[in-house]
């Protein structure tokens, strides 16, 4: 935790506002996406959804994911209490409504989809950026997919978003197979080194110029950090943007490497 702390102080210290950013697609994207204001209707749809969850006292089984053994163990969680800890603060998922708005991705791949709180902000988004999209949420964990999709039928978002469960290990080859390409990837779950270079190296086929790749907790641990290292230096990846708790990565070839880290 206090890692965490002095990594957070030396970032804060030395991330760069726009004006020191001279690539004009980070400085669009930081104007246009970063600091867009808007209150926008879908936020309070979505906060909405996260304060009924807050409020939710019931039970429900949940697989734990994170200790990464051969057997997965179950335990007894709230519902509040996962709505309270796993699910992206409104900050991060109005960012990510705005990526979508912003990119008008077509297909698109989420990691942990827990209660669907960041699946529905992106969904909303990509709804305002295009007509139609592919959007596909991996999540583990049986009775999480189920609640999800619960409430994705109280927004009305359930048709835009194809749950799939199981390890991500297991069905990530198959659902790679059924997308031609993706535009727009979400790592939230198995913050782990080798999981997350493994996921990306796997979905790299299906990239192109303009996929934006979005890593959750670059920071977290060491393990992530020396992922999000390798994932900078990787000789496909021209630009990254740290924002300390999410990382961005892009393959675009037209523009000179360069590693952005911007205050937000
Ligand atoms: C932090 S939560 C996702 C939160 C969600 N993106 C949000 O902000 O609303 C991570 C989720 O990933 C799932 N997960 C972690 N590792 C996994 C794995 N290897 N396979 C499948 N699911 C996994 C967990 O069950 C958990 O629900």
């Amino acid at each position: 935790m206090l890692e965490l702390a002095r990594q957070y102080a030396s970032y804060y210290v030395n991330a760069k506002t726009k004006h020191g950013v001279h690539s004009p697609f980070v400085f669009d994207l930081i104007t246009k996406v970063f600091e867009d204001k808007e209150v926008y209707p879908d936020y309070l749809v979505v906060e909405k959804l996260r304060q009924d969850l807050l409020n939710n006292r019931l039970i429900t089984e949940v697989e734990d994911f994170g200790a990464g053994g051969e057997k997965q163990a179950v335990s007894e969680r709230k519902i509040s209490d996962i709505a309270a800890r796993a699910a992206k603060p409104a900050r991060w998922g109005k960012l990510l409504y705005r990526l979508c708005k912003y990119f008008k991705p077509q297909n698109m791949l989420e990691f942990g989809t827990s209660l669907g709180i960041t699946s529905a902000y992106q969904a909303l988004g990509a709804r305002q950026g295009s007509e139609s999209f592919r959007f596909v949420s991996l999540e583990g964990s049986k009775n999480l997919v189920e609640l999800a999709h619960i409430n994705f039928k109280e927004l009305g978002i359930d048709k835009d978003i194809h749950l799939v469960t199981g390890n991500f290990d297991k069905t990530l080859p198959k659902v790679l197979e059924d997308f031609e390409r993706l535009d727009y990837i979400f790592i939230d779950g198995n913050h782990r080194k080798a999981p997350t270079l493994d996921y990306f190296n796997q979905m790299l086929d299906k990239a192109h110029n303009d996929t934006v790749f979005i890593f959750d907790d670059i920071h977290w641990s060491k393990e992530m950090s020396e992922a999000w290292d390798e994932l900078k230096a990787h000789p496909k990846v021209t630009v990254s943007i740290d924002l300390f708790y999410i990382g961005l990565i892009f393959l675009r070839k037209e523009q000179e490497e360069e590693h952005f880290v911007i205050r937000f």
